[in-house]
């Protein structure tokens, strides 16, 4: 059965995501969908309401994202939101111009005196985020101004018979005080959408879905020992049971312990796991790549290689099942298809080659970070495991500027299984998303005994983040800063200096590559 979406049209706004995590945690189920889908597409998603999102664009602008006008006749109900609400405006035969004034920042909302449905639990004055440039100087036929800011008379508009509505205000982040409120009340009260997600509700679906989608074949598995490849790895054990298997590549990028304490845990969850040992593989393609872009296409390629080969070894397996996330997903496709968004490749999905000879199972590719792990919850996993911090596909070669080479990452894997003993006996453990060191191609000149040392610096990285798409620096009290690196550089050769990384996601991001 196929869950009818409120789909939410992404224009390019990096909120994008913030509005269908906030319809997530309503229990109704959302998807994005690009702007420029064409509407039979669109039709057959068989959507409850359409949310346009903001975006960078101006609607007057040549080659800005467009708005297909039949999308306005289908009778469902519709929100547009800053750049969605001036491409409704603009669709539907406003005006949509340059403001006099750019309004950037929080400000206070007044509702129009017109007894608006959308403003029922939303008090006069509630303080909103505004970002934009352009401005409604003309609303469309049929539509009513619905509230204002100082500096904005047409901070909302509305056209109740036909149930569209704008906001040019972005309810869907914390700086709007209620804004989820706000979207709760416009899809439950206005709308009339009941609660349709519920993570037992999707485990349930995509177990069918597995059994459906690989018949009577066989699915292997790339464990990588992370929360997303085993929960997708018991999502597709639980489905296909000895049709199912399970592979770990051991590419030599891993940390300290990595794989003695996979095997153990795997264990005893039921999951039979083979071993591949293709550290030398990993090892020679990845000599003097120093290019992080280079480096995750070849790892993305390595492991599809790898895995070709054993799944020829072992009989004809088409299936490959990936623990993809939605924000992989996001992160790797840019809004409009052009190349201009792409962060990073993941190597999931980005650094998969043109021609694979797999057929994908990816169950996870509709789910965020905490929903995963909720998920494995769910599905049986111990707190202990299900609370691991995330690791990367492409392991450690990410965490070594520069260069990767068994010498550096011996370096790092030591390093790293420091930072990670001392956070983890602290109480900043609950607090983290990620925690580990980072090994930069830097020398300096640095002290030891009465001896000069020119070596390596590392960095530490201690985060908290809800999902991976934004993060904030989490500082670790300066007495476990201070005895990480006393142990770092006092145990481990090749090390003389360590620093604390201090940037936010954005404009960094978590990995250093
Ligand atoms: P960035 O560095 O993009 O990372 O801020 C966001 C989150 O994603 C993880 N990450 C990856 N996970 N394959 C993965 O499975 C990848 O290629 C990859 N790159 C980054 C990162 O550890 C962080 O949690």
């Amino acid at each position: 059965m196929t869950l009818s979406p409120v789909l939410i049209l992404d224009f390019g706004s990096q909120l994008t995501q913030n509005i269908a995590r906030r319809i997530r945690e309503m229990e109704i189920y959302s998807e994005i969908l690009p702007a420029s889908t064409p509407l039979g597409e669109i039709r057959r998603k068989n959507p409850l309401a359409l949310i346009l999102s903001g975006g960078p664009a101006s609607v007057y602008e040549p080659g800005a994202p467009a708005l297909d006008p039949a999308l306005l006749e289908m009778g469902l109900p519709v929100l547009g939101i800053c750049y969605g609400m001036q491409i409704l405006a603009h669709t539907a035969g406003g005006k949509v111009e340059r403001a006099k004034v750019r309004e950037y920042g929080v400000q206070p909302f007044s509702p129009a005196n017109n007894a608006s449905p959308l403003w029922q639990v939303f008090p006069a004055g509630s303080p909103v985020l505004m970002s934009h440039g352009d401005t409604i100087i003309s609303l469309p036929p049929g539509f009513s101004a619905a509230g204002q800011t100082p500096t904005t008379p047409v901070a909302a508009m509305e056209n109740r018979k036909k149930g569209i509505y704008g906001v040019q205000f972005h309810p869907e982040v914390t700086q709007t005080t209620g804004g989820v409120e706000f979207l709760r009340h416009f899809l439950r009260d206005i709308c009339g959408i009941s609660k349709n997600w519920t993570l037992k509700g999707y485990l349930d679906r995509h177990v069918e879905a597995i059994q459906t989608q690989v018949g009577s074949e066989h699915l292997i598995c790339a464990l990588s020992g992370g929360i997303d490849s085993t929960v997708t790895a018991l999502l597709c054990h639980r489905a296909l049971k000895s049709r199912f298997h399970a592979f770990f590549v051991d590419n030599g990028l891993l940390r300290k312990n990595e794989l003695s304490e996979l095997r153990g845990d795997l264990d005893s969850l039921g999951i039979p796991l083979e071993v591949i040992d293709a550290r030398t593989l990993f090892l020679d393609r990845l000599r003097g790549v120093a290019d992080p872009e280079k480096k995750r296409k070849i790892i993305g390629r390595a492991f599809i290689d790898v895995f070709g080969r054993e799944a020829k070894r072992r009989g004809d397996y088409r299936f490959l099942a990936q623990g993809t996330l939605y924000p992989d997903v996001i992160e790797s496709v840019s809004s409009f298809g052009g190349p201009s968004a792409v962060i990073k490749s993941h190597h999931n999905v980005g650094g998969l080659p043109k021609r694979m000879p797999f057929a994908l199972v990816e169950p996870l590719r509709e789910l965020f970070k905490d929903e995963v792990r909720r998920l494995g919850r769910e599905l049986g996993l111990p707190d202990r495991f299900v609370s691991r911090q995330p690791f990367p596909g492409p392991g450690l070669a990410i965490r070594i500027l520069g260069s990767v080479t068994e010498e550096r990452l011996e370096i790092l894997r030591e390093a790293d299984a420091i930072v990670r003993e001392e956070v983890e006996a602290s109480p900043h453990r609950s607090a983290l998303w990620q925690y580990f060191a980072v090994l930069l191609p830097v020398k300096s000149v640095g002290v030891m005994g009465d001896a000069r040392t020119y070596e390596n610096v590392a960095a530490i990285r201690a985060v908290q983040s809800v999902d991976g798409m934004t993060a904030d620096v989490h500082f670790l009290d300066p007495a476990i800063l201070a005895r990480i690196s006393h142990r770092i550089i006092a145990t481990v050769p090749g090390i003389n200096r360590v620093v604390f990384d201090i940037s936010p996601k954005p404009p960094s991001t978590i990995e250093w590559e």
